[in-house]
């Protein structure tokens, strides 16, 4: 079976979006609505695969959603919703459990990170969580999906997950009509840019992350701007003058990370950035850098705080989605129950 290009990615609603999310995911996900059919979710489910507070949680979901449509996500024009309003992605989740083996999910780092040492304590879901990722793609049987770097073994699992789930029921797959033996694509990662993995901007060797418990590691898409421009005054650098070629930042995570960070911003690449900046010092560099954060991030926040005064205005905007989420995933649903021998009302 040929499949019809399609778009989808997720979000977990837990804290707040940072700078990582925007660079790494966000203006891609922007980008394609241009060429694309695109499904974005805010992943509920797998936020509580750590415990969240339920108030917090239920703010959170808005906040992502705002924050997207801020900057300048389409909700007309592609689907925007929460996961658990589809039931579609539990019950291919459930489906998903039987596919994949325990061997696949021993090896995500993502787990193991998470987990930390106290393993035995972690949650079954937070365990399983990359077949919920699988369940949200394949439901849709989407093509492409853009997120960043850390995300790269989830999706290969989904790939696998999608490659025996085809060869597993082979048969009852061609019987029901498909040819080639193909019921599931494999989805592909759009994984490209300059900022596919922002550092800590204490620290080049993390990621930045809403769980790094500085606050000064990371841009907040919520801060003002002279959070912003404090945060990246005060970002750990080298002493060196930036170098006039990208070898040059061989060996200097810290201001590979800082001219990363500056040509996603401003849409070039780190060639451009050196071409302009070469020679010159962080002291000079930083500012520039902070003015530009400013300009790009400023808006998104204020425009983020104007639909957060309208909470039934966004959960209206969810509910759509999720309407025009269930037309697409059902039948896919449907037909995997027929395929995997389960019996269901006929349509
Ligand atoms: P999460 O906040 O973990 O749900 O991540 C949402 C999206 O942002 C995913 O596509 C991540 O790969 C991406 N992302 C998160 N942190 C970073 C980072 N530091 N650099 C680049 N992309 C990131
Ligand atoms: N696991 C992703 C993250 O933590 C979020 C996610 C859930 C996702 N389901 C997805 C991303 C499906 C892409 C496609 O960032």
């Amino acid at each position: 079976m040929k499949f019809k290009e399609r778009v989808f990615s997720g979000m977990q609603p837990t804290g707040s979006l940072h700078l990582g999310n925007y660079l790494g995911a966000m203006l891609k996900w922007i980008d394609l609505q241009k060429t694309h059919e695109c499904i974005y979710c805010v992943v509920d489910l797998h936020a509580i695969t750590v415990w969240q507070e339920p108030g917090e949680l239920r703010h959170a979901i808005r906040q992502v959603t705002a924050a997207y449509i801020a900057a300048g996500l389409d909700p007309e024009k592609s689907i925007l919703f929460n996961q658990s309003q589809v039931s579609a992605h539990a019950e291919l989740a459930w489906v998903f459990n039987c596919v994949a083996r325990l061997g696949w999910l021993n090896r995500m780092t993502q787990f193991k990170e998470k987990a930390g040492k106290d393993r035995e304590n972690a949650s079954v879901g937070l365990y399983a969580y990359p077949n919920l990722m699988a369940a949200d793609i394949l439901a849709y049987r989407a093509t492409h999906v853009p997120v960043g770097d850390d995300q790269k073994q989830h999706l290969e699992l989904a790939r696998d997950i999608a490659q025996k789930f085809n060869n597993d029921f082979a048969e009852s797959i061609r019987t029901a009509g498909y040819e080639d033996g193909q019921f599931f694509p494999q989805p592909e990662p759009v994984i490209v840019g300059p900022a596919t993995r922002v550092m800590s901007l204490r620290d080049g060797s993390r990621k930045m992350s809403k769980s790094e418990p500085s606050d000064l590691s990371r841009i907040n898409l919520t801060d003002d701007d002279d959070t912003i421009a404090k945060k990246i005054r005060k970002a750990k650098t080298d002493p060196e003058a930036l170098p006039s070629e990208i070898e040059g930042l061989a060996g200097r995570p810290e201001a590979d990370n800082l001219v990363g960070i500056y040509a996603a911003l401003a849409g070039s690449g780190k060639a451009d950035v050196l071409s302009e900046f070469g020679g010159r010092q962080f002291s000079e560099f930083k500012p520039a850098l902070a003015d530009l954060c400013v300009a790009r991030l400023g808006p998104i926040a204020q425009e983020a705080r104007r639909l957060m005064a309208d909470p039934a205005e966004i959960d209206r905007v969810l509910v759509d989605g999720a309407n025009r989420a269930r037309i697409i995933a059902e039948p896919i649903l449907g037909e995997v129950k027929d395929v995997i021998g389960l019996i269901r009302a006929a349509s």
